[in-house]
């Protein structure tokens, strides 16, 4: 069982602390690596807050693949290189924009976002897709989000076979 209320008083990092602790436990003993980010998109989506889109894109034939999410249906396919899920991927850093509307080559996919982070997912120099999460908010995403989903995406790192996931 999953009670949102538990979190309501704490402090941001208190909250993402639990947030780590809970994605670990919700995916070690998981089979299926889908299954994983399924649950791991409705965490991040519950816990981190004021945001309105949140998941991942895959890699598969060079393009980003739209992967586990939650929130607004979504463009399908990235190519390496556009937008900022693209750049990210490509430069194989994270981006946090802070006015989405300021990024030449932004692709729009809720009309509501304004800013954005997107984390790559990099596992032995392999480029294998980014975690990417909007808001609706400007200027949303600090250092410490940066900090937490980059620990996101090592937990995952860690307890996912990426071979065949898509
Ligand atoms: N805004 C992203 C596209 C993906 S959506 O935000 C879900 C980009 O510019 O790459």
């Amino acid at each position: 069982m999953f009670d949102i209320k538990v979190f309501e008083n704490m402090s941001i990092e208190s909250k993402l602390d639990n947030m780590l602790l809970m994605l670990e436990g919700l995916i070690q003993d998981e089979d299926l690596p889908l299954t994983k980010l399924c649950n791991a998109s409705a965490l991040i989506n519950a816990l981190i807050g004021r945001i309105n889109w949140c998941g991942f894109y895959i890699v598969k034939n060079n393009s980003l693949i739209l992967g586990p999410f939650q929130g607004m249906p979504a463009c399908t396919k990235i190519e390496i290189g556009k937008g900022v899920c693209g750049t990210a991927a490509l430069k194989k850093e994270t981006i946090l924009i802070n006015d989405v509307h300021k990024f030449e080559g932004h692709i729009a996919c809720d009309a509501a976002s304004n800013s954005e982070i997107v984390v790559p997912i990099v596992k032995d120099d392999k480029l294998i897709g980014v975690l990417d999460l909007d808001s609706d908010e400007f200027d949303r995403f600090t250092d410490i989000e940066r900090n937490y989903l980059e620990r996101v995406v090592d937990i995952l790192n860690k307890h996912i076979n990426w071979d065949n996931i898509i």
